[in-house]
């Protein structure tokens, strides 16, 4: 008889976002036609830019055109949207050849596939709280999985440690769920850790764009990393691509372990597993990475820090501690004393009627914290500020 892939059942009953959508579901159902002011799931509500737009639109009656019909994109992406990819790491201070930027169906997608390149024996290290599909990613493959706790001491910015045993390292900076940014130097911890004992970090750059000050926006900006770093990225939360799905991923060239280049292997997996990312989407990207589809974007951004800012603003008056929400979309902020998460969050729905998202399920040291997403609209978020404050 068939054997199963029995880690499936190591999982935790639900996802946490298909979690929190049965809990506020059956709410509406006791409560029908109450409004919710959902600040959950990082969901984004501004529309894709117009550049964007008309080159989706363009792109579909290409389709539907035999004199510009498309079949089978290249597997690894469009060149011309890898070497616009390329060009938006110049902005960064990074050079990367267009042959590095492999275009993908989105970051989430993408941090379970690349998984198929290393050993399921080599541990992964995850820092708590984290985005809960590292973790899930990692059971489903039985690669056992460290934890280094991200506290309000260390600014939920951990650092390796002595004795850490690390091989796969998932780093994410601006953070989700915390908001928090590595700096250069947190960062070059990070790289010289991963080069000595010859890990490989996944660095989730999803949320870059949200980036203010001096905190790099790659790991790339970090000397030595092109050695030791894998790169994932998504349109998702820059470009409101969460429904449209486009990402991409940078595997340096000169990336090897145990004897397998990982680029070669990258070209190699995805030449067999995909057939690439539709032409039609591909375009959309290609406009989002154009000048006015840059000029454009910011318009969506500054509505989304503006949203950070008011909600941070928010849980402060109401007295409570808060970290993020200055170079990422996220506010964390400490339940109020005495409540964990999930009471939090049951309190937040039944009084306020407000979504958010315990911070319990982000890990165990995202217990006693509670996540605020700014992607709503400004109305949603006024009207939730107007209520947090009286908490
Ligand atoms: C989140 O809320 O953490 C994100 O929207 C989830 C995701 O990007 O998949």
């Amino acid at each position: 008889m068939l054997k199963a892939n029995k880690h499936y059942l190591e999982l935790k009953n639900s996802y946490l976002f298909h979690g929190i959508k049965l809990r506020v579901n059956a709410y509406l159902e006791e409560h029908p036609g109450v409004e919710l002011l959902r600040l959950g799931i990082g969901d984004v509500t501004r529309p894709l830019c117009p550049a964007a737009v008309e080159a989706l639109v363009r792109a579909a009656r290409d389709q539907g055109d035999p004199a510009r019909f498309h079949g089978y994109m290249p597997e690894c992406g469009d060149e011309n949207l890898r070497a616009a990819i390329a060009r938006h790491y110049e902005k960064f201070g990074v050079k990367i050849d267009p042959e590095e930027a492999f275009v993908s169906s989105g970051a989430s997608d993408e941090l379970g596939d690349i998984l198929s390149l290393f050993d399921p024996a080599s541990p992964a290290l995850v820092m708590e709280p984290a985005y809960p599909a590292y973790v899930d990613a990692s059971v489903i493959v039985g690669r056992r999985v460290i934890t280094l706790p991200g506290t309000r001491e260390n600014g939920f910015l951990p650092l390796p440690e002595k004795g850490l045993e690390a091989d796969l390292i998932y780093l994410c900076s601006p953070n989700n769920p915390t908001g928090a940014v590595y700096d250069r130097a947190g960062l070059a911890a990070w790289v010289d850790y991963a080069r000595a004992r010859g890990s490989v970090i996944l660095f989730d750059a999803a949320y870059e764009a949200f980036i203010r000050d001096e905190s790099p926006h790659s790991i790339f900006q970090i000397p030595g990393a092109r050695e030791c770093a894998i790169e994932i990225c998504s349109l998702s939360k820059t470009a409101g691509f969460t429904g449209t799905r486009l990402g991409y991923t940078v595997i340096p060239k000169e990336l090897e372990r145990d004897g397998v280049n990982f680029n070669r292997a990258w070209v190699r997996d995805r030449t067999t597993r995909t057939n690439g990312v539709s032409y039609i989407l591909q375009q959309g990207g290609l406009a989002v990475f154009s000048p006015e589809g840059q000029r454009q974007l910011e318009d969506n951004l500054s509505v989304y820090r503006d949203n950070a800012r008011d909600l941070r603003r928010a849980l402060e008056k109401a007295g409570l501690w808060t970290c993020g929400g200055q170079n990422a979309p996220y506010v964390w902020a400490a339940c109020p004393v005495g409540i964990d998460s999930w009471s939090f969050f049951d309190l937040l729905l039944r009084e306020k009627q407000i979504v958010a998202t315990p911070g319990a399920g982000f890990g165990a040291c995202g217990e006693g914290y509670m996540r605020f997403s700014s992607f709503a609209s400004p109305e949603v978020v006024e009207e939730a500020a107007r209520r947090l404050e009286r908490l």
